[in-house]
């Protein structure tokens, strides 16, 4: 059945999103509909408000939810109405190499379903009749969504949507680059660049993972404390000018074996890859704008056995990776309430964006 609901829009680059009303078709074949409890405000979002990522408007945000499926689509196993889900953002068509060795990230069919269902059409309408597009083939940021069956994992029920939704990005990315990318090895020095959602969550990944040190650096002091909260055990303030990858060598005595890019800045990088010690690894997780690069010296990367990596979506496997990362919630182990600074109501959307911008939140949540 065909509903009406509310969602977060990107309608012009690089100004405030709007919050419209949207229609949301029946699901099709291999689709659900799933109301949504709550939704993350993840950097990537604002990422594609201004072009750094290319999602051309009219977009539904959100990428990073929970919620209940309420309509299943022909063909669609093992999910039902009052099954509690989160969104997942990457598509893997299960077939292809990455998909068959346990890398769905890297599925080669994953460009189907970037701002569309994965068959290429939408069941979302502006007032007009016009479709509108979705997020990584989520388009979450709303009262309803209707996506792939695919792009929702079923969750233990008793979690609590709002929490369950961090999971759906900013957790899994944080968590999983250390544990499935990196593999941090208990007893390291760990160096985390940027402690906004996504760096906070490196920042407990590895406290979990049994790092001795963990060095937290950010342009703002707030974040620092709140770094502390989630285990950090020393903090750096980067001013401009400063060489960061100096100082993270003189305070660790060499410099650090694993460091982790969480801003998206090509520079930062390279700065990351320059502090880390001999044989040590550097992360890129932060997604910086096509035409940014990065450089290292050929040579240390020989003389050094240095490695720099990227991580995309923590190398995760949602299905496994997702229940992973509740499970260590509910155990206690992973801190999910204190990632929520502040909820927001959907009319409150822009103001959330503009908190993101700001960085004044560890996360932001849309809650509905
Ligand atoms: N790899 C992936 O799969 C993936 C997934 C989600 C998000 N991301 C990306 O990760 C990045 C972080 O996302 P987020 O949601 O945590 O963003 P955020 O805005 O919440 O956090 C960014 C943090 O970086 C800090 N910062 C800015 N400039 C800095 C500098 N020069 N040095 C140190 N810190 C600095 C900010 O103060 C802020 O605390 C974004 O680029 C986002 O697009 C990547
Ligand atoms: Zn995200
Ligand atoms: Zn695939």
């Amino acid at each position: 059945m065909a509903r009406t609901g509310k969602a977060v829009i990107c309608r012009e680059l690089n100004k405030p999103v709007v919050v419209e009303t949207v229609t949301f078709d029946s699901p099709g074949r291999g689709e659900v509909m799933v109301r949504i409890g709550a939704c993350g405000v993840c950097h990537s979002d604002l990422s594609a408000t201004n072009g750094t990522l290319p999602m051309p408007p009219p977009l539904i945000l959100g990428h990073e939810a929970a919620g209940e499926v309420i309509e299943t689509g022909e063909d669609v196993a093992g999910l039902a109405p009052g099954d509690k889900v989160v969104s997942n953002w990457i598509y893997m068509c299960g077939k292809c190499r990455f998909c068959l060795t346990a890398r769905p990230v890297l599925c080669t069919e994953q460009a189907r379903a970037l701002t569309t269902l994965p068959d290429g059409t939408l069941r979302t309408r502006d007032v007009a009749g016009k479709p509108l597009s979705i997020f990584s083939g989520c388009g979450v940021m709303a009262e309803y969504a209707v996506v792939s069956a695919d792009n929702v994992i079923k969750i233990d029920p008793k979690v609590p949507l709002d929490r369950a939704a961090l999971v759906g990005c900013a957790v899994t990315t944080g968590v999983g680059a250390v544990f499935n990318t990196a593999r941090v090895e208990p007893g390291s020095t760990v160096a985390v660049f940027g402690c906004g959602g996504v760096g906070l969550n490196v920042i407990q990944g590895a406290a979990i993972a049994g790092a001795e040190r963990i060095v937290a650096i950010d342009t703002m002091e707030a974040k620092l404390e709140l770094a502390k909260k989630f285990g950090a055990t020393d903090t750096v303030v980067a001013k401009p000018g400063e060489d960061v990858a100096k100082a993270l060598k003189k305070l660790t005595a060499g410099g650090p074996d694993y460091a982790f890019e969480c801003v998206g800045v090509g520079a930062l990088a390279e700065t990351a890859y320059r502090a880390i010690r001999r044989g040590g690894k550097a992360v890129v997780v932060g997604v910086a704008k096509a035409a940014d690069s990065t450089s290292v010296r050929s040579m240390t990367l020989v003389f050094e056995e240095k490695t720099l990596t990227g991580s995309y979506f923590g190398s995760c496997v949602p299905r496994i990776d997702f229940p992973k990362m509740l499970h260590l919630y509910m155990a206690g182990k992973l801190k999910l309430d204190e990632l929520i600074t502040r909820r927001y109501s959907i009319d409150e959307a822009p103001q959330a964006f503009a908190d993101l911008q700001a960085g004044v939140n560890a996360r932001g949540v849309i809650v509905f």
